[in-house]
């Protein structure tokens, strides 16, 4: 008999939840682990880490812009870096250990080191090979860099070193207008540095609806943060103390150079699968490395599947426990399914950046005919008694049917609000649907039904 009945390797938001779900479901379950702690990059070094600075950063930001304006006196506190770290560690290692719980409670085997998979059937952890009749494939993303530029992770840094430089830098400069690069440079813009974004599209967050794209911009520029758009960076070099990074705008004009303290390469990621043994498996890739796996996200080896980051769709913690879940499911004889077309993404900057569904540049590339419902928080009593009224929820409707196709939001909590449209499309609901929902006043949560309302006779505040 096998060891086990599936073996997950990786322990990220994908492993660590198919991993509890598969025990719930009774399967004898065991999840490989190289990492001193589990969790994967999200809870060491990614969303959990950057939350805890976005949250430490945007209170400093509160104390020293808004806290007078309410009459609370006094002096606004300032930056203890090194204890900011150390509530940030705490905030990892509580997560962590978190995890660590949940596998002793639902009897699950972390195998510590890091796996390869030398046979179908098999995984093998450091010198001892385990056998199994599933093998769940979720190594998760590694930061990407552009051709010719080392990440040091001292003065050239990712993601990684983002969230541990020994001091705050005055001058940054960031490579890529994304989610990292967005929610980074405006933590360390609230803690005193001058923050250069260098981005290579014409516009911010790329895929996100053009509107909020423009606000956004528009919002981040007001915050202090300097955007060089149009430009390709081609190099990063260390002179000195400093890093010269040069790039040239798409126009055709000389390369032009900046320098700072650090650099962030904030281009994207990509999956991360070495040493597991997958080419001498002959287990099938794209040519991006991702794992190519069918509907059930079974690889083309049977008994082999592979889910979250190393596969493609979007690279998000919450996609990843998703197809987990349903792969736990599937592995256990049930059905699991994931519905790609609702799965929400969020910027966790202030104010938040929130969207599910199709843009309008979606509706608009594929000529269906849609309306708008849009409602700003300046008419939104919460936000504006909580200095929280930039932003907008925009809202987007099937003219016939009044089906809710997409949602997108700037402002307040907006990574909280973006939930009830996602339930509201679970079930195929209408905008109408939304707007007859009595929602609780004062909440941010209006703003999402005046947006509906604005689908139909119109907002009542606005
Ligand atoms: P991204 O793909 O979101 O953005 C990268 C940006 O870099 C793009 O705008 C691209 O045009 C630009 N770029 C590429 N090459 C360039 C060059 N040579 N010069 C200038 N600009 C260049 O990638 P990002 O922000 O690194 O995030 C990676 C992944 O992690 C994404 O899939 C993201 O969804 C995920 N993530 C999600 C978070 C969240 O949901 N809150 C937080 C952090 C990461």
């Amino acid at each position: 008999m096998a060891d086990y009945d599936v073996i997950i390797i990786g322990s990220g938001p994908g492993g660590y939840v198919c991993a509890i779900r598969c025990a719930q479901l009774g399967l004898r379950t065991a999840c490989v682990e190289g990492r001193d702690a589990l969790g994967g990059t999200c809870l060491n070094v990614g969303c959990i880490p950057s939350k805890a600075l976005l949250h430490a950063s945007h209170m400093l930001h509160e104390a020293r812009e808004n806290f007078s304006k309410m009459g609370l006196i006094g002096d606004a506190p300032s930056v203890n870096w090194n204890a900011m770290q150390s509530y940030k560690n705490d905030t990892i290692g509580q997560n962590t250990k978190g995890i660590e719980f949940l596998f002793k409670k639902n009897k699950i085997d972390w195998l510590k080191g890091w796996a390869s998979i030398p046979a179908k059937g098999q995984v093998r952890v450091g010198e001892e090979t385990h056998t199994t009749k599933n093998i769940v494939v979720a190594s998760g993303s590694e930061p990407s860099t552009l051709p010719g530029i080392d990440i040091d992770e001292r003065k050239v840094i990712s993601s990684t070193g983002a969230l541990a430089l020994d001091t705050i830098p005055e001058n940054l400069v960031i490579v890529g207008a994304g989610v990292i690069g967005l929610e980074l440079g405006s933590v360390y813009h609230r803690l005193g540095s001058a923050v250069t974004v260098i981005e290579y599209l014409n516009n911010i967050t790329p895929g996100m609806d053009g509107d909020i794209q423009k606000a956004f911009r528009k919002i981040l520029e007001r915050q202090g943060l300097t955007f060089i758009m149009g430009a390709a960076v081609q190099t990063a070099d260390i002179v000195g103390n400093d890093v010269r990074v040069t790039y040239a705008l798409r126009s055709g004009d000389e390369p032009e150079s900046v320098a700072a303290d650090n650099v962030l390469i904030a281009t994207g990621r990509r999956p991360y699968t070495d040493g597991l043994g997958l080419t001498e498996l002959n287990l099938e890739q794209d040519s991006q490395g991702r794992i190519n796996v069918d509907d059930h996200w079974q690889t083309n080896i049977d008994g082999i599947y592979a889910i979250g980051d190393c596969i493609n769709g979007p690279m998000l913690a919450h996609k990843a426990e998703d197809e987990g879940m349903a792969v736990a499911e599937h592995v256990a004889g049930k059905h699991g399914h994931v519905n790609y077309n609702v799965i929400p993404s969020v910027i966790y900057t202030h104010p938040e950046v929130a969207s599910v569904g199709l843009t309008e540049e979606n509706l608009k590339e594929h000529e269906r005919s849609y309306k708008v419902g849009k409602f700003h928080f300046m008419g939104n009593g919460r936000a504006k008694a909580n200095f929280a009224a930039d932003g907008f929820v925009k809202l987007l409707a099937d003219t016939e049917t009044d089906r809710i196709l997409g949602c997108h939001i700037i402002g307040p909590s907006a990574g909280d609000l973006i939930h009830e449209v996602c339930v509201a499309m679970e079930f195929g609901a209408s905008a109408e649907d939304l707007a007859l929902t009595c929602h609780a006043h004062p909440t941010y949560s209006e703003a999402v039904r005046e947006a509906a309302f604005a689908c139909g006779d119109g907002a009542i505040h606005s």
